[in-house]
């Protein structure tokens, strides 16, 4: 695990940098996207290098994380469309090459099943955009998940909602109660993990997946057994290392 602390802008063009090498390499590459607001500076640099450098996603495809369940098609924060605004809709995906779980299939088992199918038959997700929540969580991996778990629908904890009711004018009772999410297995199958983690808030979800003892009551330490792993934290995050 490779850990690198330095100011928020640094860490946005080091990710940046990630995923620019793969696709400068490789531009039919697989891309693992992450919502939450940390991956957001990443985006935007990405869509700079989109405009002013000639970086391309034409060729390239991508898998989200996780997404809520029940929101309405249209609803701003439905991941999918936090996605399309953020990056995909900045950059030149071609149609349909950004996939995301269905929070609105009738049948949302077959749906989880159908989704760690379709990142399999693409060859696996080449680098991975990772955020982590407050409680160590990472997709929507809420402490308790099984380190072995594939994408499966997952009850949000309290802690995550109230995290996140933020994005929903602060209002918890809009807040979903439900996700689907990748599971920690599926995460640890993509090739390299990119994790980031800035503010104060984070600092102790950090020195857990950082230092502490692997347990599922801290999901993101699951990491510590993947062989190519980037923590990117600023100060305020690495101030329990
Ligand atoms: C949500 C997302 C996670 C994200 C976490 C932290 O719960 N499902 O993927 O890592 O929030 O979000 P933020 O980056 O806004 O702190």
């Amino acid at each position: 695990m490779e850990v690198v602390i330095a100011p928020g802008p640094a860490l946005a063009r080091l990710a940046a940098d990630a995923i620019e090498a793969l696709l400068r390499h490789r531009p039919d590459a697989v891309l693992g996207l992450a919502t939450g607001s940390s991956p957001l500076a990443v985006y935007d640099e990405l869509a700079r290098r989109h405009a002013e450098d000639g970086l391309s996603f034409a060729d390239a495809r991508a898998f989200m994380l996780d997404e809520y369940v029940g929101l309405p098609a249209g609803h701003p924060e439905r991941y999918r469309n936090v996605i399309d605004r953020e990056i995909a809709s900045r950059v030149d995906f071609a149609p349909d090459a950004v996939q995301g779980p269905d929070g609105l299939a009738a049948d949302l088992a077959d749906a989880c099943a159908q989704y760690e199918r379709a990142i399999a038959d693409a060859g696996g997700v080449d680098v991975q955009l990772l955020g982590i929540g407050t409680d160590g969580h990472v997709a929507f991996n809420e402490p308790g998940s099984s380190l072995a778990s594939r994408t499966r629908i997952k009850t949000l904890t309290r802690q995550t909602r109230e995290d996140n009711a933020r994005f929903f004018d602060g209002d918890l009772d809009q807040v979903p109660t439900h996700c689907l999410t990748q599971g920690l297995a599926t995460i640890m199958s993509a090739r390299h993990l990119v994790l980031l983690a800035t503010g104060r808030g984070k600092a102790e979800a950090v020195h857990q997946l950082v230092e502490g003892p692997v347990s599922a009551m801290w999901p993101a330490t699951i990491l510590q057994h993947h062989p190519h792993v980037t923590v990117l934290v600023d100060d305020a995050a690495a101030s329990r290392l």
